[in-house]
Order: structure tokens, then sequence, then C-alpha cells
């Protein structure tokens, strides 16, 4: 041990520099922060500027502010928190709270924010696109002080701010290690302190955990069954190991794709039927009662059974609304309503009329579930974009919806499959289905929506009929172009997806992507509900099939896309 006492934290003077650069065209923030191919994000000076615009668009706030920086270990994170922690400090930030190695899930950094208090927090990733630095996406998002995705007016000041940019603020000679956890003070131009201080990634969110579920009921609940975790090399490997294998005691061979890549391997760090098919492929084969699969950053989930039976997000959304009282927390917290995005099917809204509770129908982006949360009127909120999350944070939460299911498993004492199914028979259920074209160019797919926008809009259209090739029709009874008004700020959304019901209870719903970070995306949502418990164990493919035939006669979706 050194002779000397050691003192809490250095001090180490910094000197801060302007730096002339030129605009980049694009930096707007879509659904969720700005995302770009990795080429494009390590141009000289293109995330310095991002970085700039996005302290700027504080504004007041930015002089003497606590933030939290994390990222979901792709490539460009380390290199992008470097430059934060220098930028930040060159910006009169007091204190930057960073993720050791960088590395912090989505919903870890919105409870960090939370706890901590901070001003907001810089989250570094592309969420589920791939990531790498051979045409991997990398991506920046900034989240306000309630922990939740910044509004669209912060966004837009960002945006305005990259059109007009002249210099950035840096302090290239400071040089901070955060791969180790410990404090460390700057002395920036001799004037003010910077205080970096390194955190764990996992112990405050494992804690959190533990105070909202019933860990002793879960690990009892595992000695009985088999569970398959899949991490598809994202971020929450080691939240993963940690929860599910040191806590609640699974065992070694419980996971699949746990450590961490820059590039996830080579995948596509989304999990859904199609890019976690190795755990369709092991749970099918295997006798695993349950099985997960989580995003790049550890906001989404994909819920599934024994054999690889499959829980649509919509239907996961509902099933956790109507057993919320088995999860401790919700039994301690009110619980005043739930939340869908639009195009997230209405199973939540039967659970939500059974119990007497508020239900509301918001644009697709979780960012417009945080005035209801903040104001309590939801407690529970999801997408049928594989993200479901409650209000212990301000995002969507993949590890927590996990853990709501084997809680509710465990409680019930049933299968997924059973549990579904008694969902079902008491409520009914909404079949409903995604297709995403992926990749096209941008013109047609935005002719394309004109010309729908045309078709809501001539209200001659309604009770027209429409045939699908297997002979089954579909009447039109309303068609229109999605329109939100915040009941807590009364802000208006408009434009948020074309919506055409049939008389039937059938609708579907197109929009374009706001995440990608090329050319064009058309979503194409699809659902149908049924009563008729005979009719509610086919699939989803063959009750949707006629439905989704009809939505692309009337959009000419093949015609505009090929
Ligand atoms: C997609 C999903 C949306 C989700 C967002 C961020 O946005 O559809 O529900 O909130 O990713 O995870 P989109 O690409 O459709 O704009
Ligand atoms: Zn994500």
């Amino acid at each position: 041990s050194p002779p000397f006492p050691v003192p809490p934290f250095f001090l180490s003077g910094v000197n801060m520099s302007e730096v002339a650069t030129q605009v980049f065209a694009g930096q707007k923030p879509g659904t969720s922060g700005l995302r770009k191919r990795v080429e494009e994000f390590m141009q000289d000076h293109y995330m310095e500027n991002f970085i700039q615009c996005t302290l700027e668009a504080m504004g007041n706030d930015l002089p003497g502010s606590t933030l939290v920086v994390g990222g979901d270990g792709r490539y460009g994170v380390t290199l992008a928190v470097d430059k934060i922690i220098k930028m930040a400090a060159a910006n009169k930030v007091s204190k930057l709270i960073v993720a050791k190695d960088g590395i912090m899930s989505t919903p870890a950094v919105s409870n960090v924010i939370r706890t901590q208090k901070t001003t907001g927090g810089i989250i570094l990733t592309a969420s589920h696109n791939p990531g790498g630095q051979n045409g991997g996406d990398f991506g920046i998002k900034f989240n306000c002080a309630n922990g939740g995705p910044a509004p669209t007016d912060f966004t837009d000041k960002i945006y305005k701010l990259s059109c007009e940019i002249k210099s950035y603020r840096i302090c290239n000679n400071l040089q901070c290690d955060f791969s180790k956890v410990g404090t460390t003070t700057f002395v920036v131009d001799g004037s003010h302190d910077f205080v970096v201080e390194v955190v764990d990634s996992l112990d405050d969110y494992v804690q959190m955990m533990k105070d909202i579920f019933d860990f002793g009921m879960i690990k009892d609940y595992l000695k009985s069954v088999k569970i398959l975790v899949n991490s598809l090399h994202g971020v929450t490997g080691p939240y993963a190991e940690r929860i599910f294998g040191s806590e609640l005691g699974a065992p070694a061979d419980s996971f699949l794709k746990t450590n961490i890549l820059p590039d996830f391997g080579g995948g596509h760090p989304d999990p859904n039927l199609t890019y976690a098919a190795d755990l369709v492929k092991a749970m099918s084969e295997g006798d695993y009662a349950f099985g997960a699969a989580f995003d790049g950053d550890g906001d989404r989930n994909m819920i599934l059974g024994a054999k690889a039976f499959f829980v649509t997000p919509c239907d996961s959304l509902a099933v956790i609304a109507n057993n919320l009282e088995l999860i401790p927390y919700f039994q301690k917290n009110p619980v005043n309503g739930y939340a869908r995005s639009m195009p997230t099917s209405a199973a939540l809204d039967r659970v939500a009329q059974v119990k007497g509770k508020e239900c509301f129908e918001t644009p697709t982006g979780w960012k417009f579930f945080g005035n209801l949360l903040d104001a309590g009127r939801i407690a529970l909120c999801g997408e049928e974009s594989f993200g479901t999350g409650s209000d212990h944070i301000r995002e969507k939460d993949g590890i927590w919806a996990a853990l709501a299911w084997l809680q509710i498993l465990a409680a019930r004492k049933q299968s997924v499959e059973e549990v579904l199914k008694d969902h079902w028979a008491t409520y009914g259920r909404n079949f409903f289905t995604r297709y995403d074209y992926e990749n096209c160019e941008s013109d047609p797919c935005q002719k394309m929506m004109d010309e729908l926008q045309a078709f809501v809009d001539d209200s001659g259209n309604i009770g027209k009929v429409f045939t699908s090739q297997s002979g089954k029709s579909f009447e039109v009874s309303k068609a229109d172009n999605f329109a939100y008004t915040d009941p807590i700020d009364n802000s208006i959304t408009t434009k948020q997806g074309i919506r055409v019901f049939f008389s039937d209870g059938s609708r579907f719903v197109m929009r374009l992507s706001g995440t990608g970070s090329s050319g064009a995306t058309v979503r194409l949502y699809v659902d149908t509900f049924e009563g008729d418990k005979e009719k509610q164990t086919k699939s989803a493919a063959e009750m949707l099939a006629p439905c989704i035939e009809v939505a692309l006669q009337i959009s000419k979706l093949p015609t505009y896309t090929g």
C-alpha cells in the first residue's frame, strides 16, 4: 500500500478549444434519436457536431448540469463516450456519470437519470439495427430529466442547431480512463471543475428489479423449469447472466449470445422470430418452459413458451395488464391506466375495459408515453414492435418484461400457452401481424403514402367493398391518417399512419418507419378480432391472409415498391 493517504479524487488541468466545423445535412433525429451508417457517423467532425447541438439544445440547463452517458457496446460507443467526456467538460457540464466501459442498457440509463436526479442522459445506440465497422449503424439519443426520450420540440431544436453550426467546443487534452469505477475531477481552463464518475452498469438496475419483483418466488419456480435467454450479443448479456443466473439460479446452459460484440456477431440484434431464429430452434427442440430474447440496447423483448410458442407483443402487453396484481410493485403502486401505440392491437383495450381502467392510443415511439407516465395516468404501456414497460422508468425494458412473465407464470402455475389460451377465452383474440418492406426507394414510397392520403380523404371510399382472391370481402367502414392530441400538454401530432377499418372489425395501418438509416421502410400492420373460441387457436397467417391481400390492393404497394 502507498506510504501516503490516497486522495478520493485526482485533480487534473485541461483546456477548452473551439474547433471550426461545417454543417452536415440530415442530422435530424427520427423516432428514437439520430441513426446513421457508421461510415457517415465517423466522418471528421460529424459526431462532434451532433453532440454539440444536443448539448446546446439543453439551453440554460446546460451550464452546471449533470448528465449520464452509456451505450449498447456496438462499434463506435467507446469513441463516442471519449468525445462526450471531452465535449461535456468544454461545454460547462458539471458532472458526467459514465457507464464503465461505456456499456449500459437503455433502461438502466433511464433508471440512473431518475435515481440520481440528473439533468438528462445521452444514450449511444442504434437499438436493434445491425452494428459494426462495416455497414453497421450507430446512433445517439438524448433523454430528459424524467428519464425518457427527448420530446419532438427538443429534437427539432437539435436539428435546427445542426443546420447552423459553425464550431464546437472540446477539451482535447482531457484523458479519462472509463474502464475503472471511480471519480476524477478535472479543472477546465483553470476556472471550473468537471467531475467524471465512472459507475458499475449493473448494480442499480439489478437492485431496481429486486424491488419490483419477488425474486424468491421466481427463484423457486426456476428450480422446476428450464429457461433460455438470448441476448443476441447485445448489451443485456451481463444483465441477463447476473439476474437470471447469479440471482435467480438459472444454470449456465440457460444463456445464448450473452457476450457483447461490437458487431453483434454480424447479426441483427432484433428479438423477433426472424432474427432470434436460433432461440426459436433451440426452444422447439429442447424442453424449455420459457424463452426470451432482447435487442441491442436492451429495451425490446420477445417472449416464447415451451416448444417455441410465440407470444405476440400485443398479447404480451394485454396478459401483463391482466395479471399486474401478481407483481409486488403494482400491489404497492396505483395502476390508473394503460397505453399502447396506435398500430398495436386492441387486446390491451379489452383488458382495460373489463378492469375499468383508462386506455390510451398514442403515436408510434416511446416518447409519446412520457407525459402519461409522468402524470400517473398510466402504469403500463407497450408497442407491437416488441416494446413493453411500466412507470418504473421512462423507457421500454426487455429484462423487466421477461421478469414480469416469470412472476406471472410462477404465481399462476401455468405454462405460457395455458396463460394465453385462458386469456383469449376470457377476452377474445386479436390476431395481429406486421410486414416490413425494408430498403425501398424513398420517392415511390412517398407517392404511395400520398395516394393513401387521398384515399382516406375521399369519403366516397366509405362503404366500398374489396375482395381477396380467396373470396373474402371487406367493406371500408372508416379511414384516416392518425392524429394524436396529448391529453396532458394538448400538443398535437398529425400524420402518424394511414388507417383503414373494415366493417368486420379488421383494420390495416400503413406508415413509413422513422428509425431507418437509409432509403425507406414501409410498415404494414394488420389485425382482426375473433370472439369465436373455435377459431381462436388458428394461425395468425391463416386468419389475416385475406385482409393483408386487400391492404396490398388498396395501397398498390407491390406496384410502388416492386
Ligand atoms: C420502430 C418501432 C417503434 C419503436 C421504435 C424504436 O420505429 O416501430 O414502435 O418505438 O422503432 O424502438 P419505426 O421504425 O417504425 O419508426
Ligand atoms: Zn432498442
